[in-house]
């Protein structure tokens, strides 16, 4: 039985108080949600004073990012292992800012997706199309490419911890969410191409989502939650979509 789930990416944002104010905002206001998994992933800096706020809260800690080898010379990287020790359960992999300013490949987030599991980390895989891609209906094509490599790799009894996380790319930032359609119709083409697993792989959307858009996304059949950018900074925002997510 899939659950809800929520995860509000912060991305490069706020500072030690102001987030530290949100979380604990967040935190309050949501104590009564409990049929939703909700995760906040903040700046690797700040992991540490989150998850101490997080420690008697239902709210789980993950990350935007590790690298993709364990712990040795690699200067200025943070492991699986150490984000892990700080008490994160989940990791944000291949989002498209990564895989667009840190030229990161579909063979580096295997790696990654790797070191997550062998830390016992549920990796949330993040895949999407640009407009161009959409408008010469490469779609699907290119999110298959996008999940198969570690689909391929990891193998059948894996990929149920993986959660994929579907942002097109055109929709991040821009205000204009992907249509309930739109969305609906890449979520049940992921289920069905994972065969026997679909029906077990949690599947969400991410891209301008916020509390006008978001019921209409939430109650597609194949939609299991968000993974939400802009609306996370602002407490009132996120805690009203962990609301829609629950209730729907
Ligand atoms: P926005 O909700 O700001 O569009 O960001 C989505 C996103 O990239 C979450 O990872």
């Amino acid at each position: 039985m899939r659950r809800k789930f929520l995860a509000g990416n912060l991305k490069m944002n706020g500072c030690s108080s102001s987030i530290c104010e949100l979380v604990d905002a967040i935190t309050t206001r949501s104590k009564n949600f409990h049929d939703c998994d909700v995760v906040i992933l903040p700046p690797y800096l700040y992991l540490n004073e989150v998850s101490l706020l997080l420690e008697k809260s239902h709210l789980s800690l993950g990350s935007q990012n590790i690298c993709q080898f364990n712990n040795g010379s690699y200067t200025g990287e943070i492991s699986a292992e150490m984000i892990s020790e700080l008490g994160c359960d989940y990791v944000l992999i291949g989002h498209s800012e990564r895989r667009n300013f840190f030229l990161e490949t579909n063979n580096h987030i295997l790696e990654k997706v790797k070191r997550a599991l062998e830390n016992n980390l549920t990796p949330i895989l993040c895949v999407g199309e640009t407009m161009e891609e959409r408008a010469a209906g490469q779609t699907e094509n290119i999110i298959m490419d996008q999940i198969s490599s570690t689909h391929d790799y990891i193998g059948i009894s894996q990929q149920e911890k993986i959660i994929i996380a579907y942002e097109p790319i055109w929709a991040i930032g821009s205000g204009k969410a992907a249509s309930e359609n739109d969305v609906q119709d890449v979520l049940s083409s992921i289920r069905r191409n994972l065969e026997t697993i679909g029906d077990s792989v949690t599947l969400i959307y991410g891209g301008s989502v916020n509390p006008e858009n978001a019921q209409a996304i939430f109650e597609q059949a194949d939609v299991d939650g968000g993974l939400i950018g802009g609306a996370s900074l602002d407490e009132k925002k996120f805690v009203e979509l962990a609301r829609l997510l629950q209730e729907v």
